[in-house]
């Protein structure tokens, strides 16, 4: 427990970033009212907007801010024409520079459809299943495989002949997540809501590649540890299909970086869209939360947006601060959070476009902030 407060580190970011994030910064001072705040909110600039502007991706006081932070919220990062000399997006720092560089290896992404809202199947707005048959949590490798600096293009005279990737499963990389799944697993009150199972779906595609063969022996190996934990399997083509068709059989299902990536996006229309899908990168030493929606430059400015994957992030961030510092006041705070968060949800959902309402960003901010107060800390 820290008595002097956790220092929280926020990038807006680029587009919708800034938004959403204010939103988020209203929520977190809805909780801190009345007692002392245990956390102090620092922000920094950065991003692709930023890059475009000033020729930097970030000043070099947020990157060291970074690493002495508690916890980083990001809000996203991204902006038409923000490139780097390499190819690489204006803003790579905020994200894929931080998963690497503060060893951030499991992006955590909660999926669960809370009652009021509405799933995005077909892009419409439907209520097939009951919400408690979505309920499972995908983590995610966060440092290798497709992601490894290991590209590159050979040019011969000058055109460009070939374009490579390299994917690279490391024993680290693979045990680490994998077991950080099945804790995961064991730490959560319930299993998967078809039957209650205790259960973590290793996501790969074994029957093709090396690498996954390796992510797939690595997994047998870990789950031994964890005997009152069913191992699953499903080659990612499957998994797709069954993900839509029966999600209630998932708890925490396990993937490599790009197939994580993938089945991430897909799996947030079952929550009702990647308005309400949050990730946290988790590493042994730093974390950072965020809302994977992206910048959604189409929106900037227009205070439409969703900020619920935000709030579910800050309930993440809340909830790690609270394990890791074994500090109740943060885990308390989490849990108030979530309260707050299902009692708006239940009365109607985010009230935002995404689902139908007219709702704006703030409003949506206001309306949590104001169901924070009104649940007991
Ligand atoms: C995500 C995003 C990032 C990724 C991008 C912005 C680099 O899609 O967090 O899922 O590919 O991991
Ligand atoms: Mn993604």
């Amino acid at each position: 427990m820290k008595d002097a407060g956790y220092s929280i580190v926020l990038y807006p970011g680029d587009g919708t970033g800034p938004e959403v994030l204010r939103e988020g910064r209203k929520v977190l001072d809805a909780l801190a009212e009345g007692d002392a705040a245990p956390w102090r909110l620092t922000e920094y600039p950065g991003g692709g907007q930023y890059f475009l502007k000033t020729g930097k991706e970030w000043e070099p006081e947020a990157e060291a801010a970074s690493k002495s932070a508690d916890a980083i919220l990001l809000g996203a990062v991204g902006w038409p024409g923000a490139t780097l000399p390499n190819g690489d997006i204006a803003g790579r720092a905020l994200v894929l520079g931080l998963r690497e560089g503060l060893d951030l290896f499991a992006n955590v992404r909660p999926c669960k459809l809370y009652p009021g809202v509405l799933h995005r199947i077909s892009g419409t707005y439907k209520e097939v299943w009951s919400p408690s048959m979505v309920d499972m949590v995908i983590v995610r490798e966060n440092t290798e495989d497709l992601y490894t600096p290991a590209r590159g293009r050979l040019r011969r005279g000058g055109e460009t002949e070939v374009a490579v990737d390299t994917r690279i499963i490391t024993r680290k990389g693979a045990e680490r997540v994998i077991r950080y799944a099945f804790e995961l697993a064991r730490a959560r009150p319930r299993g998967a809501p078809e039957d209650g199972v205790k259960r973590v779906t290793c996501i790969d595609k074994a029957n093709v590649m090396e690498g996954c063969r390796f992510f797939r022996e690595t997994f047998d190996r870990v789950a031994a540890d964890y005997p009152e934990i069913e191992k699953d399997y499903a080659y990612v083509d499957a998994f797709t299909q069954w993900l839509v068709r029966n999600p209630e059989h998932y708890n925490v299902a396990v993937a490599t970086n790009m197939m994580g990536d993938i089945v991430t996006d897909l799996a947030s229309v079952l929550q009702g869209g990647m308005g309400f899908a949050s990730g946290g990168n988790i590493g042994s030493d730093h974390a950072m939360f965020e809302p994977v929606h992206g910048s959604a430059p189409k929106y900037a400015g227009k205070n439409q947006v969703n900020p619920f994957a935000t709030f579910f992030a800050v309930e993440q961030m809340l909830r790690w601060l609270g394990d890791r510092h074994h500090d109740g006041r943060l885990t308390r705070q989490a849990a108030r959070l979530e309260r707050a968060l299902s009692q708006v949800l239940a009365q109607g959902g985010s009230g935002t476009y995404d689902q139908g309402g007219h709702a704006s960003t703030s409003d949506a901010g206001d309306r949590v902030a104001s169901a924070v107060r009104a649940v007991a800390a």
